[in-house]
């Protein structure tokens, strides 16, 4: 579709890509629409980025890096930082909504869980920028050792649809915090709050190229922006096959990747556990976001003696979520993002009925009217009676279906919840806080949440263990996944070096 050509409805919103801080067309022409996944229709048709575009946005980001940004201070780069946090607060509701819209979660999750979360994140790095420091190392002999820590150069992020503006914040925040540029490609289901953070970047005063934003399609854009050698980094969240390839791209110019991929969480639920707050947590791990969490708790380990109670009351509950449209507050659960997602979601509830699985509840799309009917909604989904070896419990689904497992004995339950390519988090539910230590040691997981689920912040490191992942986000730990060390050496004795005396 050309750029020219009139939208399917005047309420479509229209972007160009963001480039050395210009807004302008693709290099092509081509535009892509972004769909409300609650009713379908288009919400924004976007520039799409292909190879052209990303390698122009690479040689702006490359200009900043070396020009205006290197002369910024770190105490100008944390205030940026800190203007645009404000500058995002300031037009929260807004963005929320837009979020909603884009992505179809709920809108009481947009306003008060991701914006937060992404002012948040300005706001710590905004901090951080001028506590990145080197250290002096005790070497012998009269010499002097140092390090500095400096910015990699020009960063690419590559994010996905689940939490757009979170993604965007967690790679953004702290790459330009350590004083790199970056060229972030958002997802082609969800572009919209990226680009709409491209204009405050430039309200807030960013120099142009610091940051350039190039919606695309993985294939053409993702695979151009990995495989470039003008990039020094590619920071990376989505799927553990398109991290692999990423990964394979980045090798040929030996790029610096870090990983955020997958995850097949245990939310593990002893018999002595707070019966509530059990079932609580066990809603929250696998329905939050739709079930489209990287760390979504999707294989419940259910000790047998309460298997009864506890799912007599899990499946009351999650009847009770309000599917609806996203955009009333009291709506708890919107569509998946995509109509690519919601087949996902039906094909795995086929396979698991194959395997043998019974089904509790849901497994099928809710029966809404209007123009919902033509959104990509499920109902949340329980199946219980599930081995650990099954396809239900071993491969993510990311959508609102929850596998449930009983157990016996600890032992046995440690090894089967380790039993999984993935390694991101787990969730634990115990009263006995010896055995919620131990487990927390026993489970191959990047995040364990006791008596929790789902909490995040700037301050605490988060990423995967095996085939979730590599690198550490937020806290002090990003910082690592943007800089680079230099060890610097200066002789004190003033003498010449004794091996080549005459
Ligand atoms: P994806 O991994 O394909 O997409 C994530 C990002 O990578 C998007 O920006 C996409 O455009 C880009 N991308 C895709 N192919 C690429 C390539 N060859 N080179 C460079 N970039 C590329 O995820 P997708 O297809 O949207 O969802 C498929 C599955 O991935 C989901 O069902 C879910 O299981 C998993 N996923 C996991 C996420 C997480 O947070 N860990 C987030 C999104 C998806
Ligand atoms: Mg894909």
């Amino acid at each position: 579709m050309s750029a020219q050509q009139p939208s399917a409805s005047n309420t479509t919103r229209r972007y160009q890509l963001f480039i050395g801080g210009q807004w302008v067309e693709a290099e092509s022409g081509r535009t892509f629409a972004s769909v409300n996944p609650a009713t379908g229709e288009t919400l924004a048709e976007v520039a799409e980025a292909d190879a052209p575009d990303i390698d122009k946005a690479v040689q702006a980001a490359r200009r900043a890096f070396e020009g205006k940004w290197s002369k910024v201070s770190a105490r100008d780069r944390g205030r940026l930082l800190y203007k645009l946090a404000q500058l995002v607060e300031s037009r929260a509701k807004e963005l929320a909504e837009l979020e909603t819209m884009d992505n179809g979660k709920p809108i009481r999750e947009a306003l008060y869980v991701d914006l937060p979360e992404v002012i948040e994140h300005f706001e710590y790095f905004a901090g951080m920028a001028t506590k990145i420091e080197g250290e002096t190392i005790p070497v012998p002999g009269r010499m002097f050792n140092y390090t500095l820590r400096e910015p990699l150069g020009v960063c690419g992020a590559i994010i996905p649809w689940n939490y757009p503006l979170v993604m965007a914040a967690w790679k953004l925040a702290p790459a330009l915090a350590a004083g790199n540029t970056v060229v972030l490609k958002p997802a082609e289901q969800t572009p919209v709050t990226a680009l709409e953070l491209g204009k405050l970047i430039q309200e807030a005063g960013f120099p142009e190229g610091v940051v350039n934003i190039v919606p695309g399609f993985g294939e053409r854009a993702g695979a151009a922006l990995a495989s470039h050698p003008g990039v020094d980094k590619i920071a990376f969240t989505g799927s553990t096959e398109v991290g692999k390839k990423i990964a394979r791209a980045a090798a040929e110019n030996l790029t610096k990747v870090s990983l955020e991929l997958g995850g097949k969480a245990p939310n593990i639920i002893f018999a002595d556990a707070d019966m509530e707050q059990a079932v609580n947590g066990a809603l929250m791990g696998i329905f939050f976001n739709q079930g489209q969490v990287c760390t979504a708790g999707s294989r419940i380990f259910l000790d047998e003696r309460i298997k009864d109670e506890f799912l007599a009351r899990f499946r009351e509950r999650a009847e009770q979520i309000r599917i609806g449209d996203p955009l009333d507050k009291q709506t708890q659960m919107g569509p998946q993002v995509s109509e690519e997602q919601l087949n996902k979601v039906k094909y795995y509830v086929a396979v698991a009925r194959q395997e043998g699985a019974t089904l509790v509840t849901g497994g099928e799309p809710p029966a809404l009217s209007g123009p919902l009917a033509h959104g990509y909604f499920f109902r949340p989904t329980i199946f219980t009676d599930v081995k650990n070896e099954m396809r239900v419990a071993q491969e993510e689904i990311f959508g609102p279906v929850a596998a449930v497992i009983t157990f016996k004995d600890e032992d046995e339950l440690i090894q089967q919840a380790n039993q999984t390519i993935y390694g991101l988090s787990a969730g634990i539910w115990t009263r006995d806080v010896t055995r919620a230590h131990r487990l927390a040691r026993e489970i191959r997981a990047g995040v364990i949440w006791i008596n929790t689920y789902n909490i995040f912040n700037a301050a605490s490191p988060f990423g995967g263990y095996k085939q979730s992942g590599y690198g550490r986000e937020m806290g002090k730990h990003a910082i690592e996944l943007y800089t680079q060390v230099k060890s610097v050496w200066i002789d004190l004795s003033g003498r010449p070096m004794g091996w080549y005396n005459r």
